[in-house]
């Protein structure tokens, strides 16, 4: 077995390791007999989790000798609701949970936001573990304290902060997930590396092949940069006053996508495809970002299987959804732009008009290429 990559991440509220590599799972039952020994483990998982590694994870856990129960969620961004939260809650309870118990979060980001926000609200918060089974939230969700579900008024709209006691990433579970869904992952991946590394960035870009074909260290050595990018801004700013508002490169536009969609449209990772390649056409309009980034980026999210524009989608809708965005300023929206390929800087000054003028070329742009295209 490979080599295992360990990392230990530190923020306010608490320290935790990360465990990289394939084979990763392994690693759970020593994990869990160490230190604080839990009174016992309850699972949430989604079906489609669940049919793949339900059963070899249960078995790995059987191997503590805890008493283990488990919720298996509906699949998909509908379980991130008091429903499903109030599900995990009361099967937990049910089967004896203490203040002790530790709850294990196996999926998605679906399942990790909605499993922490269950965990940091049970008996006022109780222990977990996330094993993130999709690339995103591999790189991204599992990562950082956020939990949290939806309202029917907007996404993530209830939750709280909650550090897991350790994220366990093993990359063999990669080879079920659906390919769309794993380039989703591989936006926040390009998006990590413009704001923080442009070194990161030129690996990406070099070794696309090797990287989609899922060699394993070269994967494992990707997935940990991302992991330490987003530990260390978040180590700087674990309640997202500043700092943080750099990981949400891409997502002001991604937002206004998703929404003016109504989340059936493109998947979040693509949408944030196409919100970096307009950040990067903005800030180049704005003088901020130098000539050539915008493509450059177009470039690396087209080899990623990425879609760069969205066609369909009226200016309004759009601008209204965005403009709902939780993450404005007292000034109004705040864009975070490249200030060069591999550094992001939070611009609050840009004129609304700029954004306007911009974002409505970037949807006819869209439309334009939908013509060329059908023509050719
Ligand atoms: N907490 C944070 O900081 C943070 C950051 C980014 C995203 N998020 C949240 O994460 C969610 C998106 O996460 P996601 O893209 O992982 O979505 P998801 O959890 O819905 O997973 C995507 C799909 O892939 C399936 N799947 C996952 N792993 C699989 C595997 N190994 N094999 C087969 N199928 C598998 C799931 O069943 C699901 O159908 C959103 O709700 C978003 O708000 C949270
Ligand atoms: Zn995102």
């Amino acid at each position: 077995m490979p080599r295992l990559r360990k990392l230990r991440i530190r923020a306010p509220g608490g320290s935790y390791p990360v465990l990289i590599g394939s084979g990763a799972l392994g690693e759970l039952p020593a994990l869990l007999d160490g230190g604080e020994r839990p009174s016992r483990l309850h699972v949430v998982t989604d079906r489609r989790v669940a049919r793949s590694h339900g059963d070899r994870v249960e078995r790995l856990l059987g191997r503590t000798g805890l008493p283990l129960s488990r919720t298996v969620l509906p699949p998909g961004e509908g379980s991130k609701s008091f429903a499903q939260l109030e599900r995990i809650l009361r099967d937990a309870v049910r089967a004896g949970a203490d203040r002790r118990a530790l709850l294990i979060a196996l999926g998605g980001g679906v399942v990790g936001d909605v499993t922490g926000y269950a965990a940091a609200s049970l008996l006022r918060g109780v222990p977990f573990i996330q094993v993130p089974t999709s690339l995103l939230a591999m790189v991204d969700a599992s990562v950082g304290g956020k939990t949290g579900i939806n309202l029917p008024e907007g996404k993530n709209l209830v939750g709280s902060f909650h550090q897991p006691r350790a994220v366990v990433i093993d990359l063999d579970v990669l080879a079920t997930l659906p390919p769309r869904e794993a380039r989703a992952g591989w936006a926040e991946i390009i998006k990590t590396a413009a704001i923080r590394d442009e070194s990161l960035l030129g690996l990406i870009e070099s070794e696309s092949a090797a990287l989609l074909g899922g060699e394993p260290s070269l994967l494992a050595r990707v997935v940990e940069r991302c992991v330490r990018i987003k530990a260390s801004v978040v180590e700087a700013d674990e309640r997202e006053a500043g700092l943080r508002m750099v990981l949400n490169f891409g997502h002001t536009l991604a937002h206004g996508i998703e929404a003016a969609q109504d989340y059936g449209g493109l998947l979040h990772g693509e949408a944030v495809a196409v919100g970096m390649a307009f950040a990067a056409r903005l800030g180049e309009a704005l003088g901020r970002t130098p000539r050539g980034t915008a493509e450059r980026l177009e470039r690396l999210i087209a080899a990623y299987g990425l879609p760069a524009r969205v066609a369909h989608l009226p200016f309004e809708r759009v601008w209204q959804a965005m403009s709902r965005d939780k993450k404005r300023g007292p000034r109004g929206l705040r864009w975070v732009l490249l200030a060069r390929a591999g550094e992001a800087m939070i611009a609050a000054d840009v004129p609304e008009a700029d954004a306007r003028r911009e974002l409505r070329k970037f949807l006819a742009d869209a439309r334009t290429q939908r013509r060329r295209r059908s023509r050719a």
